[in-house]
């Protein structure tokens, strides 16, 4: 065990795609692990695979877009791990969809999950961190946070939202020594983007993601956005005229 890895964390979204792998990545370096989310039965799996192998994992079942069950799982898992060195919020909802469908209750699902269920879980751990004076807050946005494309109008300001957030945390935090870091990934294998019909650029396995992820956690840098070329292309955006990125956003789409 590396002496900048974590020794307890709780990850939300933890029973499939980046969370699952953030969760065997991270015990498999010598964390004890609480995944959560709200398939009880994958987090069932997910913690019989981590203990088979020889690591540390136990898991609760949790709703994040409910903010006390969100605030509780956090008090709860430093009660269970006896500490709470890393949070990652990262439990998120994805999909595509024209703006001539768009209904309220979908849009407000989306953002009560990727937004209030983002930021309630760091949120109750920071008095957590300030009593231990240390900890890692870390937030899964998306690349998809600089530019709206089309068909993703919520996806996109959601993770813009939770991404702003974040930076603020880090400037309110940096003097305490709780670090805030921002994972930014571009496309990565999942359930979430099996329903993709378009290409996929770049698309990196979620093994291969948290790898990454990780090894870069150990500085607890700002920002761990990858892969670099998709970063690179995603922030040239920002200087791109509208009238480019829809063109280009919407062939990228499918043209819907
Ligand atoms: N895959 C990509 O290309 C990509 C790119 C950029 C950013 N991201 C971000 O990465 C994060 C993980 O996504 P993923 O790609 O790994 O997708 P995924 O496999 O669909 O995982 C999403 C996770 O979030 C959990 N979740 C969803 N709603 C929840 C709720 N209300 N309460 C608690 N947990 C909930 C799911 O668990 P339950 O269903 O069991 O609750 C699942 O564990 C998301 O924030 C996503 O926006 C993904």
């Amino acid at each position: 065990m590396s002496e900048r890895t974590p020794k307890t964390v709780l990850i939300t979204g933890a029973s499939s795609g980046i969370g699952r792998a953030l969760a065997i990545e991270l015990a498999r370096r010598g964390a004890h692990v609480m995944a959560s989310a709200r398939r009880e039965a994958e987090l069932r799996a997910l913690c019989d695979e981590i203990t088979a192998s020889g690591g540390k994992a136990s898991f609760i079942v949790c709703d994040v877009s409910d903010p006390d069950a969100a605030a509780e799982v956090v008090r709860k898992s430093e009660r269970d791990l006896g500490s709470l060195d890393m949070v990652i919020s990262n439990a998120g909802l994805g999909g595509s969809t024209h703006a001539s469908r768009l209904d309220v209750a979908s849009v407000a699902r989306m953002i009560d999950v990727n937004v209030r269920g983002a930021i309630v879980p760091l949120i109750a751990a920071i008095p957590i961190m300030l009593g231990q004076k240390h900890g890692q807050l870390v937030g899964v946005s998306s690349l998809a946070n600089k530019r709206a494309l089309p068909t993703s109008s919520v996806y996109n300001a959601t993770k813009a939202a939770f991404s702003t957030f974040l930076e603020g945390l880090r400037m309110d935090l940096d003097p305490s020594g709780i670090t805030v870091t921002d994972v930014q990934p571009g496309f990565v294998a999942t359930d979430m983007t099996a329903r993709n019909k378009f290409k996929m650029p770049l698309l990196w396995s979620a093994e291969k993601a948290a790898r990454v992820v990780c090894d870069r956690l150990e500085r607890a840098p700002r920002i761990i956005a990858f892969p670099r070329p998709m970063d690179w292309l995603t922030s040239a955006t920002r200087f791109m005229p509208y009238w480019l990125l829809s063109r280009l956003g919407r062939r990228l789409a499918g043209n819907r």
